[in-house]
């Protein structure tokens, strides 16, 4: 695992955007006829990552024509044109942005009628592009990633799952601030199905999340702390800002920091 930490959360989405401009850009350089696939997450944390890809497309730094991607979740319940899906998230704040063709963006169907078979052709469907290249994701303050909430199989895939009351809560600001108005369960890809990501790149931010990291990076590889799937995974990285750092040890910090180019 590597551990990348920068002053604050502008920096290490700066950091990480244009790390992801660099995957892409030499990765359709080395394999022109194929496309990037890319898994993107939703919530705060991608935001300016978001913002600054969407900059870097505008100047000509990066094109997403051959970019297919993969989105981690979505609510149950919650169709395609609900303005709380992640579809609408997604649509709002980053694909309507870019230059990506709508047939090469997947995101599960909260309101499908038939959740085991979605989640089922999901799979199918990731497969059926190779598998995904770079895993982009956040991590809830419990430590999940995806929607695995604590005690999910590592080796799980994409299934439906009910959600913790504290994840239930940090997410309310998305829906009026009311807690009873986030669906109790969603779609979401498994922690095998990110583990089977060629690279994960993970974006931590703030102090609300720190004793996760903490527990992520120093603890041992736990379902009770999702995230800590990566210490298993050959190619993870981890962009924290000082705020996500603050419960690691003195040396875990120096230690990252000294490997830092
Ligand atoms: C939700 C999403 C996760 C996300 C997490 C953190 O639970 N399913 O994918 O990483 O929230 O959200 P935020 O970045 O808003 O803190």
């Amino acid at each position: 695992m590597r551990l990348i930490i920068r002053n604050d959360y502008g920096a290490a989405s700066q950091w990480l955007a244009e790390y992801i401009i660099a995957r892409i850009n030499n990765f359709q350089k080395e394999q022109p006829e194929k496309p990037f696939v890319l898994g993107l997450p939703t919530g705060s944390s991608p935001l300016g990552i978001y913002e600054r890809l969407i900059a870097a497309r505008a100047r000509g730094r990066v094109s997403f024509a051959k970019v297919v991607t993969f989105n981690m979740d979505e609510y149950v319940g919650l169709g395609p044109d609900h303005p709380q899906s992640y579809h609408a998230f997604m649509e709002d704040n980053l694909f309507r942005h870019l230059d990506i063709d709508r047939n090469n963006t997947h995101i599960l169907n909260g309101a499908s009628p038939d959740p085991a078979k979605e989640c089922a052709d999901y799979e199918a469907r990731i497969a059926a592009f190779g598998g995904i290249e770079l895993f982009l994701s956040g991590m809830g303050r419990d430590g999940h990633i995806a929607f695995n909430e604590p005690g999910s199989s590592l080796s799980s895939r994409t299934r439906i799952k009910t959600l913790t009351e504290d994840t239930r809560s940090a997410n309310a600001r998305f829906f009026g601030g009311d807690r009873d108005k986030v669906p109790p369960q969603a779609l979401t890809v498994g922690v095998g199905t990110v583990m089977d990501a060629r690279e994960v790149a993970v974006l931590v931010s703030g102090r609300d999340k720190a004793r996760s990291l903490k527990a992520a990076v120093e603890g041992g590889v736990s379902h009770l702390c999702t995230l800590s799937c990566l210490q298993m995974h050959p190619k993870a990285l981890i962009v924290c800002d000082e705020d996500a750092a603050y419960e690691l040890k003195v040396g875990t910090v120096k230690y990252f920091k000294g490997l830092d180019p």
